[in-house]
């Protein structure tokens, strides 16, 4: 992508009203524009990155044996007064009614359409278990959306459902789903850990939230030491064995939310040191919640017996759009953003700091299209901005690297390559500074 030819209104001033320095940065480097409060447009460099995260989750959510379907926005009220939850829910549920006086709404989760689907479409035991999401918009009516996309009224999120015939089973389908997160934040460049937490409205006893430390975080937590420097589980992990020593490994060691919290367990199960007492960001929340919507929507299967059996469910939500906000809270300096390699809108920022040069013009579109060639996503700076500008700007939006071309070097042969996140520099030869960013020798 040409700088001059994008569409990425950064703005000079920290945007008034934007409290924490992740919805400051989206604001300023033109990721989003408000709509109204607590929704959002993405504009073109916020939806590079969401559309990252989302391709990472998927692919963890595939790897774990889910699969993807979509699900509307809008759902009957009438299938939430199957389960109970219509008049429950609130305030912070959007209702709308249809020009034929229809009830419907704007789903906030999608645990009675899932089921009301899966109970419409499977009758046998043979066709269980399954574990089936998607990634869709929520709206709920936030009292207080704030923070920018961290707590939106409209909002991403990944949700998956979990369909099994016994509690064993059931739990086996949290643990794949557990062990995916674990996968998929380290993936995305962050250290999110497993906390025992409350079931909410949602019910149910088994549940974790992953929750990100971080100052800005809205919850206090509390946690052991040794979970923050845990590696999540290889890529070749089988799923389908025995999850158990993984979860006993990541579950072992104290870690709450404030709602969980015990200060006396805390003393006594941490020693001093490794006690951390912080802030944190919940990036993703999984529950078992067994037949809480299968019993009174009457999900149920014929078991190898001809005997009726009730489904065991789950569901597990990951913040697709508050991940953005979480990333660069997590990954900023005074200069602006850092985006870790995996998630970064373009890979590789370009800066031709004498655009109408003939060299710098010249050597600039040979790296644009032997990046391009090399498959990877380069965003080149060809306005004609002062140099001090460029780099200002290149810093604030954070790629991982940047290739500054100017007429100087050029003279003798050599461009300079910038790391965004340890502020290193090299001085390379056209040649050189090539083979090094396509990994080409
Ligand atoms: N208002 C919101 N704005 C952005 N993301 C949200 C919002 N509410 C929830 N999420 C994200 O969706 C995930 C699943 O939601 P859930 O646990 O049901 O929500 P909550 O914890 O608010 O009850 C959360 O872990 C969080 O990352
Ligand atoms: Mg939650």
């Amino acid at each position: 992508m040409r700088l001059s030819c994008f569409f990425m209104p950064v703005l000079k001033e920290v945007p008034a009203g934007a409290e924490i320095v992740s919805h400051q940065l989206m604001l300023r480097t033109g990721m989003i524009r408000q709509s109204a409060a607590g929704i959002y447009s993405w504009l073109p460099l916020g939806l590079r990155v969401m559309q990252k995260i989302e391709a990472i989750i998927r692919q963890e959510q595939n790897r774990a044996g889910a699969i993807e379907l979509l699900m509307p926005t809008l759902q009957q009220a009438d299938i939430w007064r199957e389960s109970g939850r219509y008049e429950d829910y609130g305030q912070e549920m959007l209702r709308i009614t249809d020009r034929n006086e229809r009830d419907l709404l704007y789903g906030p989760t999608n645990e009675e359409l899932i089921t009301q689907i899966f109970r419409d479409c499977v009758k046998s035991y043979k066709d269980c278990p399954r574990i089936l999401y998607h990634i869709q918009w929520k709206f709920r009516d936030e009292i207080r959306p704030r923070f920018g996309v961290m707590r939106g009224r409209e909002f991403l999120m990944k949700d998956a459902y979990s369909f099994d015939l016994d509690e064993q089973a059931a739990r086996k389908s949290y643990q794949k789903m557990f062990v995916s997160y674990l996968r998929t934040f380290e993936r995305l460049g962050l250290k999110a850990i497993p906390m025992k937490a409350e079931t909410g409205p949602i019910g149910g006893d088994l549940s974790h939230e992953f929750i990100i430390l971080a100052d800005t975080g809205e919850s206090a937590v509390y946690c052991d030491k040794a979970l923050i420097d845990k590696k999540a589980p290889p890529a070749d992990l089988d799923y389908e064995s025995d999850l158990s020593a993984v979860m006993q490994e990541w579950t072992s060691h104290y870690a709450a939310t404030e709602d969980m919290h015990d200060e006396n367990r805390f003393q006594e199960e941490v020693s001093q040191a490794d006690q951390v007492s912080a802030r944190g960001i919940e990036v993703g929340h999984i529950f078992y919640f067994g037949e809480k919507y299968s019993k009174p929507m009457k999900c149920e299967v014929q078991g190898a017996d001809g005997q009726l059996i009730t489904l065991h469910g789950g569901s597990y939500g990951i913040g697709v759009s508050r991940l953005l906000g979480a990333i660069i809270e997590a990954s900023h300096d005074e200069d602006g953003i850092i985006w870790p390699k995996s998630v970064a809108p373009f890979d590789v920022g370009l800066i031709n700091l004498k655009p109408g040069n003939e060299e710098t013009d010249h050597v600039s579109t040979k790296f644009y299209s032997a990046l391009h060639e090399a498959g990877l996503d380069c965003l080149l700076d060809d306005t004609k901005e002062r140099p001090g500008g460029k780099f200002k700007t290149m810093d604030l939006i954070g790629l991982p690297t940047q290739v500054i071309i100017g007429p100087k070097g050029l003279k003798n042969g050599i461009v300079e390559i910038k790391d965004r996140k340890t502020g290193e520099r090299q001085e390379l030869e056209i040649g050189q500074a090539l083979a090094a960013l396509t990994g080409m020798t």
